[in-house]
């Protein structure tokens, strides 16, 4: 029995021949060679049947010559000029040995081929499918005959939705030479037969979910030069060849379960090393000193220990990329080194001052010491380090009390947040673009000085002790700043930006200040602008109803400040209104006047109207680890606590106008805002029913209705709701039965206190006793209140709902990476390369092998 092993691919053969040019009549004869060089008997295809359970026929049958090929049964052509585009014979009882000359290699327009389910009688497959120049499916399932691939040197699937398993059969690929299998979805792992492939120089099997150990045989492999193994599941100790394989000069197993230790290396010709990610333990192999071609050595995010002699790396000198970050390794400070590294990570290493061998760096282009204990201030000495290449120094995170000068002239990124340091603002060099400093000390007014710095990109004051008047230059900063984030300091007086045309800001952030005054139609010059944050300050200012007009907006937060005034806008006015708005928090003012019905209808983000702009488009402002470098947190109070952290904002959507004066009833056309999350509408003056409409809400968490004065029943369709986990009615004037079961079986009585009326489960009030409720208020809502019901045949049910737990995560706010990061992000070009083939994922084809 043949094997079911599918060969579905999408083939780069070695060599890509040039292509014929063919045409109409021309491509019909090639199909009738094709088809005479085989006989046609039912037996070929019986497995078509018999196994694959589908109706297998001759369709060549129809295949006459003096027609039009592209009306032949199993031929497909392009509508413009009349190519073969496709064929599929597969169960089409051709039998006989697959010519090597066979004509179908005259349709060079073939992109798709499906032969299965035929019997080749065991031929091999051509070398000449190469000349398929656009061939990107090829269907050989049930054929594999064809599968004697043992000729083959190169195969390469990289990228084509593979699914299935990895076939068995690799180890016959006895020629190959280059083997690619990276980003499909296989899955499995790889059998020992691929120890027989001895001639491999380059071996790739990278983000797919391979499992298992890799198989071991110390004389594997002797040809092997290049071995990707990345993002996969692969556990078990890493395999003994590969610190004998003679040839080897890549390795990178990053982002898998490896365990146990990292042995003595062999081999002198490894030049790339990367293991980070992975489970290793023990010290760090003394062998590698002996790696004099080494260029890169990535192994942060283990568990190594030890202690590191710097002076190991003395000795190679071509050593340029060193990370050994997040291990439990420690270093022996004070010897000096002749290194000459560009990047050195060491962040979460344990350090406690900055280490004496940084000094011999001379050529240091980008140093990482995060996370570590380091006190007191930067030394004098590192003004020395890198001096003049450094472009990028992260020492946040650390026990950092004093900067007393930056000395590095040619700096574009420090980091030097959640430290100690107290002072003035610090003015670095005019080539910086990512500055900072939030959650220090730092104190005192800020320097207009700071305008000079044009390259800015990003600037990120926040959670600091500065005070003054925000600077005048802020305004028109810099054509480059996107992030501006001075939330949380003492800054008073009246925001007195005025925003120059060209403004480039995406995120301003004033929260948490003592600012006054307002905000200027300036800031419309800012077009790109995504958040704003001007919450927990003191403006004092009817509502600014013409940021409605800015095409990107997706944050507002005014909450907390002294607004006032009715958002009802004259209706004359056709311009779109926050269009692209999610985040929409007016909390804590005292706003007045109906809710603003004409703002609820243009929210076309969260009615699904309006495609959100950076949903899938997850770009990278990324740190050479790979995870968010710029992250920052908006502050909402959600399910009735206040949180500070949000995951990936797009899929927020949230609305919250209370602790207002609002008045008059709650719009039905908030039913419409089918993406919202969390609704607070509490401590309002709002009267009326609750519209039945929010029963549309299907993906709502929270609902806030509480300490208003709204009337009549609660709709029964709220129970439907599935992820409603937070809801509170209390302090209103409701009445009659709570609706039961589901979601409601998990609220307390605390969400319906202060309503007299209100009966049945969890309130002690049994429905029991009827109700004065004005019989056309059960039924405006549609839904048979069932008085009869008593609450105790419900507390049966009680404990079977589902409790939704909450989950609070991180906002990351990533905007075009700089260039200037490309140099210092090794891997960024595999990650977006990867998110992009996501993308693809959607409207590419599936294939099996
Ligand atoms: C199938 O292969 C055998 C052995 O190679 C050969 O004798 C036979 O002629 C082939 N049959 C056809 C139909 O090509
Ligand atoms: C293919 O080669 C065989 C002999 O090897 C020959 O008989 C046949 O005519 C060739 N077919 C084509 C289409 O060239
Ligand atoms: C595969 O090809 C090789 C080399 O041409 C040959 O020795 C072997 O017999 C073939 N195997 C099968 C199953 O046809
Ligand atoms: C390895 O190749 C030999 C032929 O050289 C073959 O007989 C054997 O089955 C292969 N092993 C595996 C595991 O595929
Ligand atoms: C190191 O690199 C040099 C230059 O590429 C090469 O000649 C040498 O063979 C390499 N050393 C080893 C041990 O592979
Ligand atoms: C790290 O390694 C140490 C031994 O060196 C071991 O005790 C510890 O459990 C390991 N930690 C993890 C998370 O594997
Ligand atoms: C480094 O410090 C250790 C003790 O901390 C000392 O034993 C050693 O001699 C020092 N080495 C140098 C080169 O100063
Ligand atoms: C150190 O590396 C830099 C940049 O890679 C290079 O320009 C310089 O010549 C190297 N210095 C030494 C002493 O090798
Ligand atoms: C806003 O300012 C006006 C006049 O300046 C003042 O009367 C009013 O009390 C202020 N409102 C709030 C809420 O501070
Ligand atoms: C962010 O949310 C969107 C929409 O739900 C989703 O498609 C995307 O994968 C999420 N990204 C991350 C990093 O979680
Ligand atoms: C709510 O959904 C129903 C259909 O499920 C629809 O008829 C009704 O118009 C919707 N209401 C609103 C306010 O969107
Ligand atoms: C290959 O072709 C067979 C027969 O048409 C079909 O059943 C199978 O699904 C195809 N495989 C893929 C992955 O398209």
């Amino acid at each position: 029995m043949a094997s079911y092993l599918f060969l579905c691919l999408f083939l780069f053969f070695s060599h890509l021949y040039a292509s014929f040019s063919s045409s109409g009549s021309h491509s019909c004869s090639s199909l009738i060679q094709f088809k005479d060089s085989f006989s046609i008997t039912e037996d070929a295809s019986l497995d078509c049947d018999d196994f694959a359970g589908l109706k297998s026929y001759p369709k060549t049958d129809s295949w006459k010559e003096g027609t039009d090929c592209c009306s032949w049964d199993g031929v497909t052509c392009d509508h413009l000029n009349a190519h073969v585009i496709a064929l599929d014979l597969s169960c089409s009882w051709l039998y006989g040995n697959f010519p090597s000359n066979t004509t179908l290699f005259l349709l060079p327009h073939l992109q798709k081929l499906n032969l299965a389910y035929n019997h080749f009688n065991l031929s091999k497959i051509p070398s000449e499918f190469g000349r398929f120049t656009s061939l990107f499916y090829l269907n050989l399932s049930n054929t594999r005959s064809l599968g004697n691939l043992s000729q083959l040197s190169h195969l390469d699937f990289m990228q084509n939705q593979l699914s299935g398993q990895i076939p068995i059969s690799l180890g016959n690929l006895l020629q190959v030479t280059h083997l690619d299998f990276s980003q499909n979805h296989l899955s499995g792992q790889i059998s020992l037969s691929i120890l027989n492939l001895t001639q491999l120089e380059y071996l790739r099997i990278s983000e797919i979910s391979l499992e298992g150990s890799i198989a071991d045989e110390v004389t594997a492999f002797p040809n092997l030069i290049y071995l990707y193994l990345y993002d996969n599941l692969l556990s078990g100790t890493l395999p003994s060849w590969l610190y004998t394989a003679p040839s080897l000069k890549v390795i990178i197993l990053s982002q898998n379960q490896f365990s146990g230790r990292i042995k003595e290396f062999q081999s002198n010709s490894l030049e790339l090393i990367r293991l980070e990610n992975n489970k290793l333990q023990g010290p760090l192999p003394s062998s590698i000193s002996q790696l004099l071609n080494l260029t890169h050595l990535v192994l942060s995010s283990n568990n190594l220990s030890g202690v590191i002699e710097f002076r190991i790396f003395s000795n190679l000198p071509n050593l340029k990329y060193l990370d050994l970050s997040n291990n439990s390794l420690s270093f022996t400070s004070n010897t000096t080194s002749t290194v000459n590294l560009t990047r050195l990570i060491l962040s979460s290493c344990n350090l406690i001052e900055f280490p004496q061998f940084l000094k011999g760096l001379k050529s240091l282009e980008s140093l990482d010491l995060s996370c570590n204990k380091i006190e007191g201030k930067i030394p004098q000495w590192m003004q020395e380090v890198g001096n003049g290449s450094l472009t990028y120094l992260n020492v946040s995170h650390n026990s950092l009390t004093e900067v007393e000068h930056f000395p590095w002239k040619n700096i574009e990124f420090l980091d030097l947040s959640s430290n100690l340091i107290g002072g003035n603002l610090p003015i670095p060099a005019s080539t910086i673009r990512v500055f900072l400093i939030s959650n220090n000390s730092f104190n005192g007014e800020v320097s207009s000085l700071i305008c000079n710095a044009s390259y800015l990109q990003i600037l990120d004051l926040s959670h600091n002790y500065f005070s003054g008047t925000i600077p005048k230059c802020f305004g028109n900063f810099s054509y480059r700043l996107q992030f501006l984030n001075l939330k949380k300091n003492k800054f008073y007086g009246t925001i007195p930006l005025t925003f120059a045309g060209g403004c480039r800001l995406s995120n301003l952030k004033l929260n948490g200040n003592l600012l006054e005054g307002h905000l200027t139609p300036s800031i419309l010059n800012c077009n790109d602008l995504e958040v704003l944050d001007l919450g927990n300050n003191k403006i004092n200012d009817t509502f600014p109803h013409w940021l409605g007009s800015l095409p990107q907006l997706q944050v507002l937060v005014l909450k907390s400040n002294h607004m006032h005034g009715s958002l009802c806008v004259n209706s004359s006015k056709s311009s779109p209104f926050f269009s692209k708005i999610q985040i929409f928090d007016l909390s804590s003012n005292y706003f007045s006047g109906p809710l603003p019905v004409r703002y609820i209808n243009s929210f076309k983000a969260i009615i699904n109207l309006e495609k959100i702009a950076s949903t899938g488009s997850y770009m990278g402002v990324t740190d050479p680890r790979g995870s968010g470098f710029y992250t920052y947190s908006i502050g909402i109070v959600m399910k009735g606590q206040d949180r500070d952290l949000l995951k990936n904002f797009t899929m927020w959507m949230i609305i919250d106008l209370s602790n207002n004066q609002f008045e008059g009833g709650i719009p039905k056309v908030i039913g419409k805002l089918n993406l919202l999350k969390g609704l607070n509408l509490s401590h309002n003056n709002l009267n009326g029913d609750i519209p039945t409409s929010i029963g549309n809400l299907t993906i709502l968490e929270w609902l806030d209705l509480s300490s208003n004065r709204l009337s009549g029943t609660i709709p029964n369709r709220l129970a439907d709701l599935p992820f409603l986990s937070s809801f509170n009615v209390s302090e209103n004037q409701l009445h009659g039965q709570i609706p039961q079961g589901k979601q409601f079986n998990t609220f307390g009585n605390d969400s319906y206190e202060g309503n007299k009326g209100l009966c049945g489960f969890p309130v002690s009030k049994g429905c029991n006793i009827i109700e004065p409720a004005p019989p056309n208020v059960l039924e405006k809502d549609g839904s048979k209140s069932n008085i009869a019901f008593g609450w105790k045949v419900v507390l049966i049910g009680y404990g079977c709902g589902v409790v939704f737990g909450m989950f609070v995560g991180y906002v990351v706010f990533q905007t075009g990476k700089p260039k200037w990061l490309v140099n210092l992000v090794e891997n960024q070009h595999e990650k977006r390369r990867r998110r992009k083939s996501k993308k693809g994922n959607r409207s590419s084809r599936r294939r099996r092998i």
